[in-house]
């Protein structure tokens, strides 16, 4: 097999692209699909200031290489969710990754924040699924963050399976609202918002993958403690199969929904929120989701307290 490129042996195929590269090659790709994301979607120019959610794993830490090799101005944000070896090994990940670039990292750690509220503890109290208690505490503290150190643009490392998987979660339900909001670039709608982007959001797990090999990037390998049995899992399993056999129908699922689908979801009217009362955060109702969150733990901590034994 040659590159389609240079005509070089090849050493990756990408199937839905119809294409095979060499090393230099596909590094060189890889690169420019990423710049095109950022500047076809309007995801952020050069002088702001990017704060970049990196997890330690493989997609995160390779953007962050690209968006640090292309000159822009970022700051690695790592949220310490408490998952006990897991948040050990990808928190050191991520600051020998940051020390071997020679960038600045912020790390907030949730038992340090409010009381104690780490994943676990969180999704303990309150019987909640893990997945969607840590979702519902990265999304604020992303929020947090960005917002009090000034930064411009909130950049993570969602991919193509990450979206085309959500697509399929939202598309199975109908889930209009969430489908009007499934874009690759959401503006600051709120002053406790700023813009979030993920320019991964056409580049597959594998071409990640690929590009964390070839850089030498030492990332997480292991997935998530909680992950296992997810319906996220079960979607993008149902994906690879689906790509095995029609290679380029992630991409097309993911791509003519931006194109053709979200607008049409977007264009309905939607209800506007209020300010959340106690952390000015955006909310349906009288608390944010977070805030719900934090005072149903704070119920359930006391009552269990407060339990015979
Ligand atoms: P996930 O929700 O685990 O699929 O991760 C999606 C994206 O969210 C990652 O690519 C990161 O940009 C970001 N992210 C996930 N977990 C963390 C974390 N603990 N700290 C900072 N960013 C994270
Ligand atoms: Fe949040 Fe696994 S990373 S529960
Ligand atoms: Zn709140």
């Amino acid at each position: 097999m040659k590159c389609v490129r240079c005509r070089a042996r090849a050493e990756v195929q990408l199937r839905a692209h119809n294409a095979a590269y060499c090393r230099p090659c596909f590094l060189f790709v890889f690169r420019r699909q990423v710049e095109r994301a950022i500047d076809s979607e309007r995801m952020f120019t050069q002088g702001e200031r990017l704060l970049v959610a990196v997890s330690g794993g493989k997609d995160s830490l390779a953007l962050w290489d690209v968006l640090a090799d292309l000159g822009y101005d970022t700051t690695g944000l790592y949220v310490g969710l408490g998952i006990g070896v897991y948040s050990d090994v990808s928190h050191a990940k991520v600051v020998a990754f940051a020390e071997r670039r020679g960038l600045p990292v912020r790390v907030v750690t949730l038992e340090d924040e409010g009381g104690g509220l780490a994943v676990p503890t969180v999704a303990g109290l309150t019987r909640r699924v893990p997945c969607s208690a840590c979702g519902t505490m990265k999304r604020h503290w992303f929020d947090t963050a960005a917002v009090e150190g000034g930064f411009d643009v909130l950049v993570t490392g969602h991919n193509l399976d990450d979206e085309a998987a959500r697509l399929l979660g939202n598309v199975l339900r109908w889930q209009s609202d969430h489908l009007a909001r499934q874009r690759p670039v959401l503006p600051a709608t709120h002053p406790r918002f700023v813009r979030k982007v993920k320019p991964l959001f056409l580049t597959s797990e594998y071409e990640t993958a690929v590009y964390a090999f070839m850089c030498g990037i030492d990332y997480i390998v292991e997935e998530c403690p909680n992950a296992a049995g997810a319906t996220q899992l079960l979607y993008k399993d149902l994906l690879n199969r689906l790509e095995a056999a029609s290679p380029g129908s992630k991409l097309a699922f993911v791509k003519e929904f931006q194109r053709t689908g979200q607008p049409a979801f977007a264009a309905a009217p939607r209800e506007s929120p209020n300010d959340c009362e106690r952390c000015g955060m955006p909310a349906y109702g009288t608390l944010c989701a977070y805030c719900r969150l934090v005072e149903e733990v704070g119920r359930k901590a006391a009552a269990r307290a407060g339990a015979p034994a």
